[in-house]
């Protein structure tokens, strides 16, 4: 087998954290953290990538599974050469090259990882490292290269005298390496450092011994980020909010206030959309051209067709809003939810696994759950669907054109018909057949001389 592939060290614990989760599995940007890597290395065109874990392996193996993704244990960290070393069983047999990868540095773009490789082939070399130069080169291996500006080696900051810390290139922990040379090399390295840890970056030193080791240097040091605390993953986090925000700014997407709006990477959006501030879009959100969300809501897994407006602080979970339609302000859209065209739901309403047909309206304090609501129907203020019984839930069905009172309860299951009227307050527990008006209150009553009396009846 040949072409490329990836290996992603991810088994560190990540003490810095301060965590009971596993460093690379906190989500940067809504993602685990080890899940970017794993992205921008498919992307590069790496068909197999195994990314090698072992603090809470079944963990991390179970958020960034997926098809092509491998994974190999390394239960003791000796040090990255080792954890390279471990993903050798699964590539056994793959002659061509690997990208190898840091599980922890989330920011390297599929862009660097291509130059990378497009370097490394044009050179013929064995191994190469991409480098930087960070304002404080403080922790980082330093790059020695010889004047030809080819690595010679890496020598980790322990490990390091005074001439060669001032060095300002570094190793950012990314490399692109041949297979199967890759395994030789790894099988000449030596634990006998600071560290006492086998060290990858020992494979520059030997590719430069064939006289084919390489380096690309980084333009933009902050791409290689690696996260160790909790503040390095906020700053992660708000320069891949920028990156994204930029990316659809760029392709006509107005952003009211980009440092307040959080836009994770599988959502779609589209020209003419804005976005109010501190609007957060989730999941694989999909919102077509001329939509208008309001400040602060929040929306996951919904899709917006042309023009739906949701105003200030709705909260939207897998709902599907039509054409022309709204919701808000303070909506509550459920899995379920469905607003066909034009149709409307207004403040303090609650739709779950409920229709909205076209052109309906529920404006004022609803709950809507298990129900179908037919084109320009009317549901007034403070209705609710008692769709639960303690144990089971039951639809109701509600026609076209029909007027529900204020303050009704429709106990399901039960169905309104087409034209039908509910007299407000009413609690209906029987079908209302179309065209029928349905009362389920009692009547009024009027005492007269009542004054004189105490609001309970008593006199006074
Ligand atoms: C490493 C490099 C250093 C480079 C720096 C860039 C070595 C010896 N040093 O140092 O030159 O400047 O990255 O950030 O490689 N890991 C394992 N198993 C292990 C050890 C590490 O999976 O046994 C993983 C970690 O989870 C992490 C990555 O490898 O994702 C890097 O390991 P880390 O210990 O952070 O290396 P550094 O000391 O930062
Ligand atoms: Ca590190």
């Amino acid at each position: 087998m040949s072409g490329l592939c990836a290996i992603i060290l991810a088994a560190g614990k990540g003490v810095r954290m301060k965590s009971s989760v596993a460093k690379v599995l906190h989500p940067v940007l809504g993602r685990p953290m080890v899940s970017w890597p794993v992205a921008a290395a498919r992307e590069a065109g790496a068909a197999r990538v195994v990314v090698v874990v072992g603090h809470q392996g079944d963990e991390v193996a179970k958020a960034v599974g997926g098809e092509g993704i491998e994974f190999a244990g390394q239960p003791e960290q000796r040090g990255t050469a080792d954890a390279v070393a471990k993903s050798a069983p699964a590539l056994e047999g793959f002659a061509g090259t690997a990208l190898i990868l840091c599980g922890d540095v989330p920011l390297l773009t599929p862009a660097t990882l291509s130059a990378l490789l497009a370097a490394h082939r044009e050179r013929g070399a064995l191994a190469t490292v991409l480098t930087m130069v960070p304002p404080d080169p403080t922790g980082y291996g330093r790059v020695v290269a010889d004047e030809a500006g080819r690595p010679v080696a890496i020598v980790e900051e322990k490990d390091a005298d005074a001439a060669t810390r001032a060095l300002s290139e570094v190793n950012t922990g990314t490399y692109a390496v041949e297979l199967p040379w890759l395994w030789e090399a790894i099988g000449g390295i030596g634990s006998d450092n600071a560290q006492g840890e086998f060290y990858l970056t020992d494979i520059i030193a030997a590719a430069a011994k064939a006289g084919r080791s390489a380096m690309v240097r980084l333009a933009d040091p902050d791409e290689a980020m690696g996260i160790n605390s909790r503040e390095q993953l906020s700053l992660a986090s708000l320069a891949m909010r920028a990156r994204i925000n930029r990316k659809w700014m760029a392709g006509g997407v107005t952003l009211e206030d980009p440092a307040t709006t959080w836009i994770e990477p599988g959502v779609l959006l589209s020209p003419d959309v804005t976005l109010g501030p501190n609007v957060r879009l989730e999941g694989a959100t999909k919102i077509a051209p001329g939509c208008r969300i309001d400040a602060g809501a929040i929306i996951k897994d919904s899709t917006l067709e042309e023009g739906a407006h949701v105003k200030p602080y709705c909260v939207l979970n897998e709902a599907y809003m039509g054409p022309g339609s709204d919701a808000g302000p303070f909506a509550h859209l459920r899995p379920g939810a469905e607003l066909m065209a034009s149709s409307r739901v207004g403040n303090f309403v609650e739709v779950k696994k409920a229709r909205l047909g076209v052109g309906a309206k529920a404006n004022h304090l609803t709950y809507l759950g298990d129900a179908e609501i037919g084109e320009k129907t009317n549901v007034g203020a403070g209705t609710i669907t008692c769709n639960y019984d303690g144990a089971n839930k039951f639809r109701t069905v509600i026609g076209k054109r029909a007027f529900i009172g204020s303050n009704t309860a429709l106990v399901a299951p039960v169905r309104v018909g087409d034209d039908a009227v509910v007299a407000a307050g009413s609690t209906v527990t029987a079908d209302v057949p179309d065209g029928a008006l349905g009362v389920g209150r009692s009547r009024q009553k009027n005492i007269e001389g009542w004054k004189g009396r105490t609001p309970t009846g008593r006199k006074e």
